[in-house]
């Protein structure tokens, strides 16, 4: 089976930045997960030289467009090497072979009584490369993108795009899956219904382009050139077999912003020019930076080299893939992602990888046990949901929702790390419950195996680092979802290895003005009060506590998390003190003694998720050791009641 992806090639008049990177990545894990699937895969991403915004940019620029695209090109592939992203071809629109191919679709729609030549009167934006309606304007600007609209008048070749109306209305309505999301696919139905007119397809007031077939004055309309990328890359017109092997496309992967040129244009040139058109177009939603809309003027573009070095590639990848509805528009804020981050990766898969290889290293000398097919319910469960969750994924991936397959992968890490913590294997091995213990890491960690394959594609590098733990060489190979087709692969002997940490916990960079505002602060009250700093410093915090409030520093420094209760019993001669072992997330549960026994029965307490205290130096509480407190309130008649949580959250999780 093949596999088709492309991303939109991109402009090369100004440089990349998180939209253009999202794309890509997504295609990528498109891409990769298909690989593992076993697909002959084909991933092409590039970027689109000619037309009038770039030589407009090169002018600026005082360079040549060639020169320009040169630059550019050469950014928008470097990013791509930095985001270690798996294209199988980076194409160019200035190259050789791309302009022969331009040539052929153009000579056959000619040939199809598709282009007329006439005068073309009306509005252009060159930021959008689009031709618009009166009713399209507004104030001199497109209302739909805000682009600048100029007037023009010339000699123009024309495509028939009106003769593809019906053709295109009946494939939309017959395929469903040709155009996704539903909403987008409504959106060009309403237009396609609305009425095509005529697209101007070549202009003479400039000449960054191919020259149009037979009459050497006009320079092509970029968006037929640059549309055509899309079969160049796949050799089209060749014999080599390549273009019957991937055409037609599998998936076009764009931004919602350029949906009418890839739904209705390219599929009309591609008809005209007797190919088949793709097999699906997704059009994704648009970024926002901190709730702002990026753009030039504002200068708030979220650069993508920036975000590459300010983040682990996987915890961008999942951020990106996981926040946002795949389709919906998005809201990069750089807190979301810490917390993402912190409490996803780090401390749902990060912890259970962590703990349960470093759990059979020391209990088991880091040698897998033998698979049992064992009896145990919670087993058994662990068994079903290793399968629904790889089906599910595999349902999600087809559907184009990766947002889903990073959520049942979380559900199912979630679950392993619950059913380490009920299985408690620290306790087996205590009581020196060998079999046991054997099977209860066996399907942690074979559980663990199937999370480093179904989320390869995703997290590929945090994965690989999973994989070789668990004794893979060829990482590749070990992540074929063929190696998950039943539960039970990870051989008896296996040699498990803990890995480094694979995600760290990320913090919220201090503001630069939050910086400069302290400094100017402290140099203020160093020249207004020299000599007295102590009793400053003493009056400051006194008038910090007096207003009642602290800097968030200092909140950061107490560390509350969430505590799965394990166990709960009396305390002998004492009424109001309970002896508790609670999980928070740690290899070893940690021993609390809490003042609530007048308000729980002990096994009330049992499997409840509470906010504990974890960072109060341990005290000595009726001769017995406590290290943690727990967080409670007192109700209007002298009861105590608990901060809980559902078990949707994982112990060991920060609560801030
Ligand atoms: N060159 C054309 C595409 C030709 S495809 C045959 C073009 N290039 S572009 O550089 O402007 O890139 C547009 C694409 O970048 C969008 O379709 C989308 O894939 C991505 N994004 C650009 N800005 C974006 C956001 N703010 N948010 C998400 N993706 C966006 O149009």
């Amino acid at each position: 089976m093949t596999f088709y992806v492309s991303t939109p090639i991109y402009y090369v008049n100004g440089a990349p930045h998180i939209g253009h990177a999202y794309t890509t990545m997504v295609a990528d894990a498109m891409a990769r997960y298909y690989r593992q699937a076993g697909h002959d895969v084909f991933f092409q991403t590039g970027t689109d030289e000619h037309g009038l915004k770039v030589q407009r940019e090169a002018e600026k620029q005082g360079i040549t467009p060639q020169q320009l695209a040169d630059n550019n090109s050469s950014l928008f592939a470097k990013l791509f090497e930095e985001l270690e992203i798996t294209h199988d071809r980076f194409i160019r629109t200035t190259e050789e072979a791309h302009h022969k191919v331009v040539t052929e679709v153009v000579n056959r729609m000619k040939a199809n009584d598709d282009i007329y030549l006439d005068r073309y009167a009306g509005w252009y934006a060159s930021s959008d490369e689009a031709f618009y309606g009166e009713d399209e304007i507004e104030d001199g600007k497109a209302i739909a993108t805000g682009a600048n609209v100029e007037w023009v008048e010339e000699e123009s070749y024309f495509f028939r795009l009106s003769k593809y109306q019906e053709p295109l209305l009946k494939y939309y309505k017959e395929n469903p899956s040709a155009l996704l999301p539903d909403v987008r696919r409504n959106e060009v139905i309403a237009f396609l219904e609305g009425g095509l007119r005529d697209l101007s397809i070549s202009r003479t007031t400039f000449d960054w382009g191919i020259r149009f077939p037979g009459d050497e004055k006009h320079v092509l309309y970029v968006w037929v050139d640059a549309l055509t990328n899309y079969i160049t890359g796949v050799d089209a017109f060749q014999d080599n077999g390549r273009y019957d092997k991937f055409w037609p496309c599998d998936c076009h992967l764009i931004g919602k912003d350029i949906l009418r040129f890839h739904a209705v244009y390219w599929p009309a040139f591609l008809l005209s020019a007797g190919l088949e058109p793709p097999k699906q177009i997704f059009a994704h939603g648009w970024w926002l930076n901190e709730g702002e809309k990026m753009s030039k003027s504002k200068g708030n573009f979220l650069d993508a080299f920036a975000l590459a070095k300010d983040y682990p590639l996987d915890v961008l990848r999942y951020y990106l893939m996981r926040e946002v509805p795949f389709g919906n528009d998005g809201n990069f804020v750089q807190a979301r992602l810490i917390e993402r981050n912190n409490s996803e990766l780090a401390d749902n898969v990060g912890n259970l990888v962590n703990r349960t290889l470093k759990m059979a290293q020391r209990f088991l000398s880091g040698a897998c046990p033998a698979f049992e097919e064992t009896s145990a319910e919670e087993d058994v469960a662990i068994r079903k949901q290793a399968v629904e969750t790889r089906d599910a994924i595999a349902a999600h991936m087809e559907a184009r929702e990766p947002h889903k397959a990073l959520e049942v992968l979380m559900a199912f890490s979630g679950n392993l790390n619950q059913y380490v913590h009920h299985s408690q294997p620290w306790a087996l091995n205590k009581q020196g419950n060998t079999e046991r213990l054997k099977q209860v890491l066996y399907h942690a960690l074979e559980g663990i195996r199937w999370v480093g394959v179904l989320g390869h594609a995703f997290l590929p590098n945090a994965t690989s680092h999973l994989l070789k733990g668990l004794g893979a060489e060829d990482v590749v190979a070990a992540a074929a979802l063929s190696t998950v087709d039943k539960f039970g692969g990870l051989q008896e002997g296996t040699t498990i290895t803990p890995p480094d940490v694979l995600f760290h916990k990320l913090e919220l960079p201090k503001e630069e003005g939050e910086e400069q505002e302290q400094e100017k602060e402290a140099k203020k009250s160093n020249k207004k009060d020299k000599g007295n700093k102590k009793e400053k410093e003493k009056k400051s915090e006194g008038e910090e506590a007096k207003a009642g409030v602290i800097t968030y520093d200092r909140f950061m420094d107490v560390e509350i998390h969430v505590g799965l209760i394990l166990t709960a019993e009396n305390i002998k001669k004492s009424d109001k003190l309970l002896q508790l072992t609670v999980d928070v997330g740690e290899e070893n549960p940690r021993p609390i003694v809490a003042g609530i026994a007048l308000s729980f029965a002990p096994e009330d307490l049992v499997n409840q998720r509470i906010a504990v205290v974890t960072n109060l130096k341990p005290a000595k509480i009726f001769g017995r050791r406590s290290e943690g407190m727990l967080l409670a309130a007192e109700t209007t008649d002298g009861k105590l009641e608990l901060a809980r949580y559902s078990e949707a959250v994982a112990p060991g999780t920060r609560i801030r």
